[in-house]
């Protein structure tokens, strides 16, 4: 048995954009690389999830192979770490079944994101939307995880699975470990239009994410156009007046792994925009460059990338079936 747990999964809502990669399937590289044996690492694609708002039968079914080649592509190595489909694991939705009938109504009031989300629809918001935290719960719970690496806008849904595992383990034994958050290391990377907002792929505005797949000549013209200031002669770290500035400053920290003030000092004797943005793009587009190479490589060979996913829903089988059958014995089905 392994000593601990590692568990996560992103939604396969099209390509990947530099937030995703720095905020979240970088570190699980990272995570992967530097885990000590034996932990057991778990990461998927949660289309579950991504039908709690309705979607393209079509564009699903391209997004949810894309994006398992996403995660391929940084190198994430299946060796160590079990790469799957949630919905090609059964026991996901019977779990969060049992668990949605120990939760209460009025703790899923109180979750923020479904207030947001469902406030523009009222009434029409769908039962699946509402319980999206079970399932999470449920995802995580499966695999008995010890630590779930998300952003800090999850930090409340896992409350509510430490929540739900303690009301479990307190009706029916001692079954569930407490699942901690591992946080991103990387600040949230910001819009290149609107460096007030978060970079997002719903975002409307044009040039406003970067994504893995983007060509260097794209890479280039979207830092281009990226929204900086008038100040020209200092390039400072300050996300208050500086916003555009500072995000482009923290792109370049987030992929070197360097501090703010080395990155600064770097940059410190740059002259004008130009030499300021000319560096930062050098910077992503050689970073990105072996993963849009290895995305292209994985979608021009679609049976590999299917039997590497059906791989890994068989080793995430396992570790489930375990799980349903104790949970189920507990309860008494
Ligand atoms: P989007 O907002 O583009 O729809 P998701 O909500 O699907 O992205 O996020 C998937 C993962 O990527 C989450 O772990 C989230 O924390 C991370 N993430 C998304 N956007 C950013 C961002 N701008 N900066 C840092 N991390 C991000
Ligand atoms: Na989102």
């Amino acid at each position: 048995t392994p000593r601990s747990t590692v568990f996560s999964l992103i939604q396969p809502t099209g390509r990947f954009h530099l937030g995703n990669y720095l905020g979240a399937v970088r570190n699980w590289k990272d995570i992967v690389e530097y885990a000590p044996e034996p932990t057991r690492l778990i990461f998927g694609v949660a289309d579950l999830h991504a039908i709690t708002i309705p979607k393209n039968a079509k564009e699903l079914r391209d997004n949810r192979f894309e994006a398992i080649a996403s995660l391929l592509s940084t190198g994430i190595d299946t060796e160590k770490a079990v790469l799957y489909h949630q919905s090609a694991v059964h026991e996901h939705a019977e779990l969060s079944w049992i668990l949605s009938c120990l939760v209460s109504m009025g703790n899923l009031n109180r979750m923020t994101q479904w207030k947001s989300k469902s406030s523009n629809v009222g009434q029409n918001a769908s039962l699946g939307l509402y319980s999206y935290p079970v399932l999470q719960a449920a995802d995580i719970l499966l695999y008995k995880s010890n630590f779930v690496p998300v952003g800090d806008d999850q930090s409340q849904h896992l409350e509510l699975s430490r929540t739900i595992a303690e009301s479990f383990n307190r009706t029916f034994g001692k079954t569930f470990p407490l699942p901690n958050t591992i946080l991103a290391p990387t600040r949230k990377i910001l819009s290149l239009k609107n460096p007030e907002k978060k970079m997002s792929k719903s975002d409307p505005a044009q040039n406003s994410c970067l994504y893995i797949t983007d060509e260097p000549d794209i890479i280039s013209k979207k830092i281009k156009k990226a929204v900086t200031d008038s100040i020209s002669h200092e390039f400072k770290y300050d996300p208050e007046k500086r916003p555009g500035v500072s995000n482009l400053i923290n792109i370049v920290s987030g992929i070197q792994k360097k501090k703010i003030k080395d990155i600064e000092q770097e940059i410190s004797a740059f002259k004008d925009h130009k030499q300021f943005k000319d560096y930062v793009t050098d910077i992503i587009i050689e970073e990105l460059k072996p993963s849009r190479l290895k995305f292209n490589e994985l979608l021009s060979n679609k049976d590999y990338l299917y039997q590497a996913v059906e791989k890994g829903n068989e080793k995430a089988r396992v570790v489930a079936q375990q799980t349903i059958k104790e949970v189920k014995q507990k309860v008494g089905l």
